[in-house]
């Protein structure tokens, strides 16, 4: 393998391409997308993404052998392996809008592959998709002229945002999916031999298309599945004087439970889980499964009534009015260690407040631009990149995104600019309630009891 071809320079595309490039030296790695502003950010080793080690991997292989560029015709022309990692969101309109999936880019650039190709191509979907798409785009590619051969390997990512070059340096497994033929077995071989390159052998798993395919989704939806789970406990918690961290660990330490993502908070976010669990549970309909398809949206109305059930107890708590009160939202981001703002908690939080006619002050160490594309100021929100001046004068603070700096913060500080009784509302559980009371602080952390005063 000489030179691989990534379509689509996004959040997946471009860190897992850096990561192949500084470990394949002698492999050229292209990353080709649609969006020229974008490609241009990625040339220049300023990456369009926020993800902390990325700029020094990418820097790293730049002008050697990694390139970007907005030619994505010419290069397929020349590749030998093409991953495609276009964006594939819920769609929006038409048959399953908001579940299914918008697989209109996807096809486009399969059309497109078989168009330009011009040698065999192992074609590589790293895109998340619904099962049994691999076989529609071999259909496509059955159009091929007689000089043309493609095969299909479905090569899932399960990278998560903040630690995508950690996740991708030592993967806790490789997923690779191809058909059961000689051709489809060589295929998985010269992937195998790509990421063997730095993962130990025995973590690259191979399996036929349609269960790697299904792997994906099945893995984003348990994993969503542990967040709802655990926030209905801390409702639970809430209401009873329990404490769901002592919970979490009492469940955690069974160690066929496992310990991790059993963090209760505002509820999960990112491009990911919401949109592959609609998804299955569109799956589930189409093959006549409507039982299983409620059991997994169960998973999604859950974590939207979370974001809700946050908000009512900060309206009842502050005398069941928000009006004309300055609310300081700490952190738009999904999570810490990004700056990504899709399907972020903050963003329903912030519109149940302005509902209710709170003034919203975000601010974010990353994610202050994405809050700004969402909300308009004159929809009474305001952006602050300075935590101090956003609780300036504010009647609570809603803490959103699990940063680390906003432990750091100077709370005595804080609250001796805020107005009286002070609130503040630990949607992370980041902060320790017992410091911030004795501080002044009527303190609401989730699932955990309240430590109010005034
Ligand atoms: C990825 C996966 O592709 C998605 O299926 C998975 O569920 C989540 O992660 P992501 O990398 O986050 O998506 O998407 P995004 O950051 O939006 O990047 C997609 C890129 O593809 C964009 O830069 C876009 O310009 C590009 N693109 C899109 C193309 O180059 N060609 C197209 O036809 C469409
Ligand atoms: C996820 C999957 O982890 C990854 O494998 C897949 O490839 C893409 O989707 P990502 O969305 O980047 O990754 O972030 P993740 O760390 O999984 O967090 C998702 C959401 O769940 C965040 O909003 C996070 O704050 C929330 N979460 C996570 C919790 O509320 N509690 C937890 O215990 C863990």
């Amino acid at each position: 393998m000489r030179r691989i071809l990534c379509i689509g320079a996004g959040y997946v595309g471009g860190p897992t391409m850096s990561v192949i490039a500084k470990h394949c030296p002698d492999v050229e790695v292209v990353v080709a997308d649609i969006n020229p502003e974008r490609v241009a950010a990625w040339q220049s080793g300023q990456p369009p993404i926020f993800e902390p080690g990325l700029q020094d991997v990418v820097q790293a292989s730049l002008g050697r052998n990694l390139r970007f560029t907005a030619d994505v015709e010419g290069e397929i022309g020349k590749a030998e392996m093409i991953f495609v990692s276009v964006n594939t969101p819920t769609k929006t309109f038409g048959q399953g809008a908001g579940r299914a999936a918008d697989l209109q880019h996807w096809e486009k650039t399969a059309r497109s592959i078989l168009q330009h190709a011009r040698r065999p191509v192992i074609v590589v979907e790293k895109s998340t998709l619904p099962v049994r798409t691999a076989e529609a785009m071999e259909r496509i590619f059955r159009n091929r002229r007689p000089d043309q051969r493609f095969e299909v390997l479905s090569n899932p990512e399960f990278l998560a945002e903040g630690t995508a070059i950690a996740d991708l340096e030592h993967p806790d497994r490789v997923l690779i999916g191809g058909a059961e033929t000689p051709a489809g077995q060589a295929a998985m071989r010269e992937l195998v031999e790509i990421y063997a390159r730095w993962v130990p052998r025995d973590r690259i798993l191979t399996a036929n298309v349609w269960s790697a395919e299904l792997s994906k989704l099945a893995a984003n939806a348990f994993l969503a599945q542990r967040v709802s789970s655990i926030n209905a406990i801390a409702a639970i918690c809430e209401q009873t004087g329990a404490d769901i961290l002592s919970v979490a660990k009492a469940i955690g330490t069974d160690r066929r439970i496992g310990s991790g993502f059993l963090r209760a908070g505002v509820g999960f976010g990112g491009s990911c889980f919401q949109k592959d669990i609609l998804n299955l549970a569109y799956l589930c309909e189409q093959h006549g499964l409507p039982e299983v398809a409620r059991y997994w949206e169960a998973v999604v109305a859950l974590n939207q009534h979370q974001k809700e059930r946050f908000v009512h107890r900060m309206v009842r708590v502050m005398f069941n009015t928000l009006a004309g009160k300055r609310i300081a939202v700490f952190g738009f981001a999904f999570k810490a260690n990004t700056g990504d703002t899709r399907e972020s908690p903050a963003i329903r939080i912030c519109q149940e407040l302005l509902a209710e006619q709170a003034q919203v002050c975000i601010t974010d160490p990353q994610a202050l631009e994405g809050a700004r594309q969402l909300f308009a100021s004159d929809d009474g929100v305001m952006f602050e990149p300075d935590p101090y001046e956003a609780a300036d004068g504010a009647h609570a603070i809603a803490l959103l995104t699990d940063w680390a700096e906003y432990r750091a913060l100077d709370y005595r500080r804080i609250q001796a600019g805020m107005e009286r009784p002070a609130f503040l509302f630990d949607g992370r559980n980041l902060l320790d309630p017992e410091e911030l009371h004795q501080i002044g602080f009527n303190v609401y952390p989730i699932g955990r009891p309240d430590r109010t005063s005034l």
